[in-house]
């Protein structure tokens, strides 16, 4: 039988998640903006709170067709409460491996996502099989390991963040996902693979600069409690990490670079 505390790690946390509700398609997945136009139908795998799936209605339109889904029951919730405005924007509380649907859409789309998942392959089978033919699939997500601070973050964040990718890989997960992707999409029957860089980038000139570099406090707060209670770090670690790198972030942090890559594929017509 699975261990539980491993099969919970690619669960949310419960908690309000400003990472994520923070997110468009113009600042967070920007590669999409190629293919969203009125009218289409699409599916966002792993859509969390919704923020960037609100973004995509928003551009295809009263005429689009927009379902997220994710199997958090509470961000489902919150994504549902907040959709109410928007036309042909719907949610779905479902497991990427276990759904379907006799619906095809002209663009799926998982962000973020298949970092979380131990079986990404079997994922990526389920969502080329919901993509119309001549549709796309578009991928963006992550390799942690090549991630960049300039200066190098304290050591307690390292410490905390060097913890997180071993607990994240310790439940089979890919730190390295993005590097990876473009060989998966060629093993579940895509014959061309795109690849673009979608590195997210900030530095202390933007204004925003202690907001988005605050991303592994927040990974530290929101996701450090779990990493508190399986034994890869302690509690008071978990604290100095949160307090050294925001004092970073007020002084001699200049930059941080989140490597990041957008994989697609057209399905075969
Ligand atoms: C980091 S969030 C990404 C949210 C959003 N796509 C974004 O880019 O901001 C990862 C999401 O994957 C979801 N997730 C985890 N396991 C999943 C699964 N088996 N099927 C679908 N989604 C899953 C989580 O609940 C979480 O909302």
């Amino acid at each position: 039988m699975a261990d539980q505390s491993i099969t919970d790690r690619a669960k949310m946390p419960v908690a309000y998640n400003p990472v994520l509700e923070r997110r468009t398609v113009e600042n967070a997945n920007r590669n999409l903006l190629t293919y969203l136009r009125p009218g289409l139908s699409v599916l966002d795998v792993g859509c969390g709170s919704g923020a960037i799936t609100r973004s995509i209605a928003e551009k295809t339109g009263p005429t689009g067709y927009v379902l997220g889904i994710d199997p958090s029951p509470t961000l489902i919730e919150q994504a549902t409460q907040q959709a109410h405005t928007l036309p042909g924007l719907s949610f779905q509380q479902a497991d990427v491996y276990s759904f379907d649907t006799t619906e095809r859409f002209d663009l799926v789309t998982c962000a973020r996502t298949l970092q979380w998942l131990a079986q990404p392959k079997a994922a990526l089978l389920t969502m080329k099989r919901l993509v119309k033919p001549g549709g796309y699939l578009a991928i963006l997500d992550f390799n942690h390991e090549k991630i960049t601070w300039t200066p190098e973050p304290p050591q307690a964040m390292r410490l905390f963040y060097d913890a997180f990718l071993r607990w994240r890989q310790d439940a089979g997960f890919d730190n390295a996902i993005a590097d990876n992707l473009k060989e998966l999409m060629y093993d579940v029957g895509f014959p061309t693979v795109q690849v673009s860089e979608q590195f997210e980038r900030t530095q202390k000139s933007e204004s925003d600069f202690s907001v988005v570099s605050r991303l592994w406090s927040e990974v530290a707060e929101l996701r450090g409690p779990q990493l508190v209670e399986s034994g890869y770090i302690t509690e008071s670690q978990r604290q100095l990490a949160i307090t050294e790198y925001d004092y970073w972030i007020a002084t001699t942090g200049e930059s941080m670079t989140v490597y990041l890559l957008a994989v697609e594929a057209q399905h075969p017509v």
